[in-house]
């Protein structure tokens, strides 16, 4: 039962959307990509086309009634994805959902409990948990490898912004982009009690009229007294970055290293070497992780190893990072179940 193959359908053909269609397409045996569904015709068209006939269409209810499909995925725009993950879950579909589910921790809740009750399998697309890098950290740490941890911290950078119409309805840069490095910093060392940010707009005055910034620093307190620091920015010019440290009493660990590609290259009194661009580059083998984790988990009847709890979780340090900003103080969250807790 375990490495039968999976019937997915994908909704959402943008940006990441493509990509995991790619995947699921192609890379991962494990699955068969039966149907995708984009809003805009052309697109949903074009990527039949370019997968030799993969069914199409211009409305996800099209893919919920078809009871060939036993899982979903939704890489729709954001506010979208609570109602999608009730629907596919009214009809008996796995979700797989990229993340955040909502910018509402209520809405976020109720979409995490909707699959409960159905008894789908829900994971979220927290890629970096299957990244082989952290992962192998999370499993030292895990083993105590690296002793007590005292301080953590991950640079996350992107060259340049999404596009502004994006930005508008992205969330701000906590509940999108921020989101990812809480998850991971919860993940790898555990729950956060604090959390104090100082944030700007930069780059482009235009950050600054839509209430947005480019570019953050977030200092954290672990529960377990660890300290942490994420400095996030949307406009590093130079490349795609996401660099992390755990230093502990028995050990520091580094993960990173992925970011320079091809070989150095060494001339007269200099030393050269590519960078990534993209973050599809950085997280392709995440990217494909996650989703066999997906399959298998359907596959095998478990519990996803990510799931709506923890986009909870991150989402509530997020906007405890917001209120940090906007009141320019230190945001400390109420002590117990990480989950659905208040910030104060
Ligand atoms: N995990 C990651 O690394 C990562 C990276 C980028 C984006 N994301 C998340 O993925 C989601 C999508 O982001 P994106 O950058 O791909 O967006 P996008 O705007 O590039 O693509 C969204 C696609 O969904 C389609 N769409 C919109 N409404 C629809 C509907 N009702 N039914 C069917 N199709 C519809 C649009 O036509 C478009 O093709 C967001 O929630 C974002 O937060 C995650």
């Amino acid at each position: 039962m375990a490495d039968r193959r999976v019937h997915v359908g994908l909704i959402g053909l943008g940006r990441m959307g493509r990509f995991h269609a790619e995947n699921l397409a192609g890379r991962i045996p494990s699955t068969e990509l039966v149907r995708v569904v984009d809003a805009d015709e052309g697109v949903a068209r074009a990527f039949s086309e370019r997968t030799s006939g993969t069914d199409w269409s211009t409305s996800y209810g099209d893919l919920l009634d078809d009871p060939g499909i036993e899982a979903v995925v939704i890489v729709t725009p954001t506010p979208y994805h609570a109602d999608m993950i009730e629907a596919a879950a009214a009809a008996g579909k796995h979700v797989f959902c990229e993340k955040p589910i909502s910018l509402d921790l209520e809405r976020t809740r109720r979409a995490t409990e909707a699959a409960r009750t159905a008894g789908v399998k829900l994971q979220v697309g927290f890629h970096r948990r299957f990244d082989p890098d952290y992962r192998i950290a999370r499993r030292k740490m895990a083993a105590g490898e690296v002793g007590s941890p005292y301080l953590f911290r991950t640079s996350s950078r992107d060259p340049r912004p999404p596009g502004f119409d994006f930005l508008e309805h992205s969330g701000g840069l906590f509940a999108d982009f921020s989101l990812h490095d809480l998850d991971l910093a919860r993940w790898l060392v555990g729950e956060i009690e604090e959390v104090t940010v100082v944030g700007a707009a930069l780059s482009d005055p235009k950050f600054g009229e839509l209430g947005e910034l480019d570019n953050a620093v977030l200092a954290l307190r672990f529960t377990c007294g660890a300290l942490g620091v994420l400095d996030n920015s949307r406009v590093s010019g130079y490349g795609y970055e996401c660099s992390s440290e755990i230093v502990g009493s028995l050990a520091t660990l580094r993960v990173g290293s992925q970011e320079q590609i091809g070989p150095e290259v060494l001339t007269p009194g200099r030393s050269c070497r590519g960078f990534l661009s993209k973050d599809t580059e950085r997280w392709a083998a995440a990217y494909a992780g996650e989703m066999e984790a997906f399959v298998l988990a359907v596959n095998s009847n478990q519990e996803p190893e990510v799931g709506g709890a923890d986009d909870e979780a991150a989402l509530a340090l997020a906007r405890a990072a917001d209120r940090s900003y906007r009141e320019g103080r230190t945001v400390r969250l109420e002590p117990e179940g990480q989950v659905g807790r208040n910030a104060r």
